[in-house]
């Protein structure tokens, strides 16, 4: 394969989206359209791409970072007009550009190898890749001649009934050869209907040229769905999640309920581990063998062990480690490290802790900007009071600690190892080691109070 220079363009407005963001940048399972077609890109063994920025060029740049260079596009006059923008990368080099669009976020790194295979072997100037559908409204339409040659493509808005019923649509991905390709660009006009440099003109005019131009037509169109509006968005979500959902069954995971279950691209899930209708996994979330994910959990960027159980829950930006149980009704915020045979039970919010293997925290709790250590039981109604109104103070608690029902650990606080803290403590001092902590008042007891007073409560 001659050297390739891939071009995305992703300068448009995207009127359709009725969107503040860049289209392109719109995420469909966590990764936004350009770098989905910047990761089929990369996986055809293409090194280097251009992305055209215009509109909203900032929040493409952001997005994409350095992973591509960058030709801007100051006025949108067309998508032909973006490839000029970007012809000093490719202009003086021998080899083959390939156009894509950043709108297009279906496309696999088999179809564009293939693209580049079959236009090598043809020896063509231009190859585009083409789909039947059965509804081409929007799409460019391929015209061929009576021998099958594709001599042009035709906007929607330019074409005549007779055109405008063909259903071999543009998918707008193309490989050119570049010495050919820099010539056509030349010659490219805005006199159409949308007064726009259009990028497929370059087709009809390399025919003309008397150059060879072949279509690779691909069997299945929906890899083509250009995303123009939300409506596309979803649909494009909905094949995507299908490819996901396939890929961790068939790699072992069991997915009870896929409709209900959603999935980001970059999560990794271990063998036999059982995931339960309504969860949703994000990020860079990692999940080991085992487990038991769901119903109703979200976990964003979490790191979870081998056999453990998540029901119910929220873990956001932290780790779980192996056996251990969360929820249900769980909320483990970022920042969180949470050890092996854990129990983080009903109703409890964990907040950039870390806590020790075998710890027990079973309800009603919150725990924040503490370190517990191993072996601890935390009981019912317990709060590490965090926050003095100005600044936040960390709570540490030691190994084999035992901390009473609804106690208040006023931080910042030390209990050290193997202590008891009384139930109902108000904690403001540290805890020495192997000693019984009790921090509240002394129950007294005033005998027939309720009789001398008259307070009996009858029915
Ligand atoms: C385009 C094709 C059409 C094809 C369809 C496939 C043209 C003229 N038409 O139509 O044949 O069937 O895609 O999805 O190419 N862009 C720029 N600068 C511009 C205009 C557009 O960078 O001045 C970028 C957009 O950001 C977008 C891409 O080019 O990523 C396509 O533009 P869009 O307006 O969506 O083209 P379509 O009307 O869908
Ligand atoms: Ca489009």
């Amino acid at each position: 394969m001659k050297q390739t220079i891939a071009v995305i363009l992703a300068a448009g407005e995207g009127k359709r989206m009725k969107s503040r963001k860049s289209k392109v940048v719109h995420k469909i399972f966590g990764k936004s359209l350009i770098e989905w077609i910047y990761t089929s890109v990369k996986e055809a063994g293409i090194d280097e791409s251009i992305v055209v920025v215009g509109h909203r060029a900032d929040q493409v740049i952001e997005c994409m970072g350095d992973r591509v260079k960058y030709a801007e596009q100051k006025q949108q006059l067309g998508t032909g007009h973006a490839v000029m923008q970007a012809e000093e990368y490719f202009k003086d080099k021998d080899g083959y550009v390939l156009v894509l669009y950043g709108d297009t976020p279906l496309v696999t790194s088999k179809t564009l190898k293939d693209v580049i295979e079959f236009h090598e072997n043809n020896g063509c100037s231009a190859t585009v890749i083409t789909a039947e559908v059965d509804d081409p409204t929007g799409y460019g339409r391929i015209i061929r001649d009576g021998n099958g040659n594709v001599i042009k493509i035709v906007e929607q808005k330019d074409a005549s009934s007779e055109e405008a019923a063909i259903k071999e649509i543009n998918s707008g991905m193309y490989c050119f050869t570049i010495e050919h390709f820099v010539k056509a660009l030349r010659m490219l006009n805005n006199d159409n209907n949308q007064g726009e440099y259009y990028i497929t003109d370059t087709i009809g005019i390399l025919v003309e040229m008397g150059h060879k131009v072949g279509a690779l037509k691909l069997s299945d169109p929906r890899e083509i769905l250009g995303i123009n509006d939300r409506v596309q968005l979803f649909e494009a979500s909905e094949i995507i999640k299908a490819r996901i959902m396939e890929r961790h069954m068939r790699s072992g995971v069991t997915i009870i309920d896929p409709a209900s279950t959603y999935i980001d691209e970059g999560v990794e899930i271990g063998i036999d581990t059982v995931i339960y209708p309504g969860t949703i996994l994000e990020g860079n979330t990692r999940i080991g063998e085992d487990c038991i994910i769901g119903p109703d959990s979200r976990l964003v960027n979490a790191v979870i062990g081998d056999g453990t159980e998540v029901n119910h829950s929220v873990i956001l930006d932290s780790s779980v480690g192996n056996n251990t149980h969360v929820g249900p009704f769980a909320y483990v915020r970022p920042g969180s490290s949470i050890g092996d045979k854990v129990k983080i039970g009903d109703f409890v919010e964990i907040k950039k802790a870390e806590i020790g293997d075998k710890t027990k925290i079973s309800h009603l709790t919150y725990v924040g900007d503490a370190q517990v250590g191993r072996n601890v039981n935390i009981g019912c109604g317990v709060v590490t009071v965090n926050y003095d109104g100005k600044k936040k103070h960390k709570t540490i608690i030691g190994d084999n600690a035992f901390v009473g029902c609804n106690v208040n650990l006023v931080a910042p606080v030390v209990v050290e190892n193997d202590t008891y803290i009384a139930a109902g403590s108000t904690i403001t001092d540290d805890v020495p080691q192997n000693s019984l902590a009790i921090a509240r008042e002394r129950q007294t007891i005033k005998d027939g109070w309720v009789i001398r007073k008259g307070m009996q409560r009858k029915e």
